[in-house]
């Protein structure tokens, strides 16, 4: 036995073994197994936050499980107004018991009804909730969970998993919790009128046990392959939306085809049999609540007629007997949606216990008018992974107030990075950042942030129009303000062109506007939000030398009383920084003016003449 429920577990590991590249490999393989009790647990604490309401839920399905107990013990109470010696009817009590069975009908109608409702309520409100933690959390993870994590799979836990646990917990669990009363409370009346008769509903128990028990175990298991092969559908979905210019131009139209056919297959193939298991489950609970049905006619009858219990109780027990097994069947089904739901949770919650950004320290200062002094001081960092090797070795400098500071060197040499620290996107593991000649991690985050206008190496707009992603940083800006940052940076331009102007719509993932404007855009919001540092990381690598130099002496003037680090491949940009930093083995290599540094004639030069292909004069 163990072994045949133990098979689709192996099958659901493999599903992460082969393909390359695209969504696929997210799931290691054999992923650790679902801690139930405890996923459980955490989704009714949540649920316990909307207090009165779920006591009230709770309330009405006790009531109407009660109500679906009583009802049988009416019905039969009804038949034994029926006397045969002598035959007479007793029409007062039956009318009334009648009466009284409609009510409870009526009632438990109108409370299904109300409790439907009301869970609907908390449910969304609960999902809602839900959504917002884990939005919440995503502000507050560091850096290297986004940097490390397929985008595709974050994305889908907050739409499908928390999706899952709203269509599937609340509603399952609510008819969950009215089965399992309704069998107990059956049982109980059961027992009350004939423990004799009550075992012969009881047969049916462990045969439903056992079915069920095989039955969801193994369909279970597929449900969870289900889910996962569609966390890695929407992974490829996702990449292949985002990299269709890549998959066009390189031709891999079919090897995609392929790839997402693979796992939509094995998506189809862990919904089929997730979906036949479970398909299994009615026919057979059918047959067995039939024969259950028989049995207890059968009994029913020779213990009425040799032992002389009364026929009413009898045909309550047959009420009893459809009442009894209908949850007991659908309580397995349940079960199997509300693992499936909490399979989501998990994966919601895990996101959720991730650690989140050192807070900031106890007593971390808020900086007012930083005058822009900022020091390296013997900082050494590896980013966070298995393969770690130092990017940066204790590398010190000082950079004075309304400095202009250049970092060249090569691809991957690690100019960004100290970016990354200064910012406090990751943190030094050795060392100290100062600004203002305090240490950046007794600074409050938010209020150390704000010291800088950032152009980062990859350009993000934001959803909204061209004037509200300048106004990112700063949005009570006027559109006096505005303009004028857009002329600083040489946005004006194209901007004046544009049939909308400020006003025309453009997207993080639209591609609307070019390389070089949407970097255009990206240098006039750090200009409008106007911090005491600003750092341009490749800011204008894909504008032309002309409008770059043009820039330049634009933002001259800016960055006369700014501190600012200057990031570039194209030397001609950096030409006249006050000093011009050599990053190469994690260390500075050379440091000084252009002219000091051509004079040296080290590594600053060599990347010039290279650059320029001539020796300058
Ligand atoms: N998020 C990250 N996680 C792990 N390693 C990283 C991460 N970002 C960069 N690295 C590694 O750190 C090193 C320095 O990267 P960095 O981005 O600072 O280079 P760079 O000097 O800015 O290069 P480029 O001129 O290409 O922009 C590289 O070897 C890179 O592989
Ligand atoms: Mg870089």
């Amino acid at each position: 036995m163990s072994q045949t429920t133990q098979a689709p577990t192996v099958k659901v590991a493999s599903f992460g073994g082969g393909g390359r590249g695209g969504g696929r490999n997210r799931f290691a393989p054999g992923e650790k197994p679902q801690n139930t009790r405890g996923t459980a647990w955490r989704v009714i604490k949540i649920y316990a936050r909307s207090g009165k309401v779920v006591l009230l839920v709770i309330a009405l399905t006790a009531l109407s499980a009660l109500i679906s107990v009583a009802i049988p013990y009416f019905v039969g109470r009804a038949f034994d107004t029926f006397h045969i010696s002598p035959v007479h009817v007793d029409t007062a009590t039956l009318w009334r018991l009648l009466i009284i069975v409609a009510a409870l009908y009526l009632g438990n109608y109108l409370i299904g009804t109300l409790n439907g409702l009301v869970t609907l309520n908390v449910t969304q409100k609960l999902v809602r909730q839900l959504r917002t933690d884990y939005f919440a959390k995503l502000q507050k993870l560091p850096l290297s969970f986004f940097d490390t994590r397929p985008h595709g799979d974050t994305m889908s836990r907050l739409t499908n998993d928390i999706d899952n646990i709203s269509t599937s917990i609340a509603s399952t669990t609510t008819q969950f919790v009215s089965a399992a009363l309704t069998i107990v409370g059956s049982l109980a009346v059961m027992l009350y009128l004939s423990p004799a008769l009550t075992l012969a509903v009881a047969v049916a128990i462990p045969l439903v046990a056992v079915l069920t028990g095989t039955i969801a175990k193994r369909s279970r298991a597929y449900f969870l392959a289900q889910q996962r092969n569609l966390g890695l559908l929407n992974g490829e979905i996702e990449e292949n939306i985002v990299g269709i210019k890549m998959v066009k131009a390189f031709g891999q139209r079919d090897f995609v085809m392929k790839q997402f056919g693979e796992t939509n297959e094995n998506l189809f193939a862990a919904s089929r049999r997730a979906q036949i298991w479970s398909g299994f489950m009615m026919p057979l609970m059918n047959v067995i609540n039939n024969l259950t049905y028989t049995l207890v006619a059968l009994a029913g009858g020779v213990l009425s007629v040799r032992y002389g219990l009364p026929v009413g109780t009898v045909v309550s027990f047959l009420f009893y007997s459809k009442q009894f097994g209908q949850p007991l069947s659908s309580l397995a089904g349940m079960w199997n949606t509300i693992q499936q739901a909490l399979a989501g949770a998990e994966r919601v919650f895990e996101i959720l216990d991730l650690p989140e950004e050192t807070p900031d320290a106890p007593g971390a200062i808020v900086e007012h008018d930083v005058t822009g002094h900022v020091a390296f001081d013997n900082v050494s960092f590896a980013y966070p992974g298995a393969n770690s090797a130092l990017v940066l070795n204790h590398i010190s400098f000082d950079v004075h107030p309304g400095e202009t500071v250049a970092l060249v060197g090569e691809t991957g040499a690690g100019k960004t990075t100290i970016v990354n620290l200064l910012l406090r996107f990751y943190d030094a593991d050795a060392g100290q950042i100062l600004v203002d000649g305090t240490a950046i991690t007794g600074i409050v985050r938010d209020s150390l942030r704000r010291c800088f206008s950032v152009v980062l190496q990859d350009t993000c707009l934001f959803t909204g129009t061209i004037g509200d992603n300048i106004r990112y940083a700063r949005p009570d800006a006027t559109v006096d303000e505005v303009a004028a940052a857009a002329k600083l940076a040489h946005a004006d331009e194209f901007i004046d062109r544009l049939p909308h102007g400020y006003d025309t719509a453009v997207s993080g993932s639209s591609d609307n506007l070019s390389e070089g404007q949407r970097q255009l855009l990206a240098i006039a919001r750090a200009v409008l939000s106007d911090s005491p540092v600003l750092i341009l990381d490749e800011a204008t690598s894909s504008v032309d030398t002309k409008t770059e130099k043009d820039i330049q002496r634009a933002l001259l003037h800016l960055m006369a009383n700014h501190t600012s680090f200057l990031i570039a491949h194209r030397l001609s940009t950096i030409r006249d920084a006050d000093r011009i930093m050599v990053i190469g083995d994690g260390q500075i290599l050379e440091a000084g003016n252009h002219a000091e540094l051509m004079a040296r004639r080290g590594r600053y030069y060599e990347m010039v003449v290279s650059q320029m292909g001539v020796i300058p004069s």
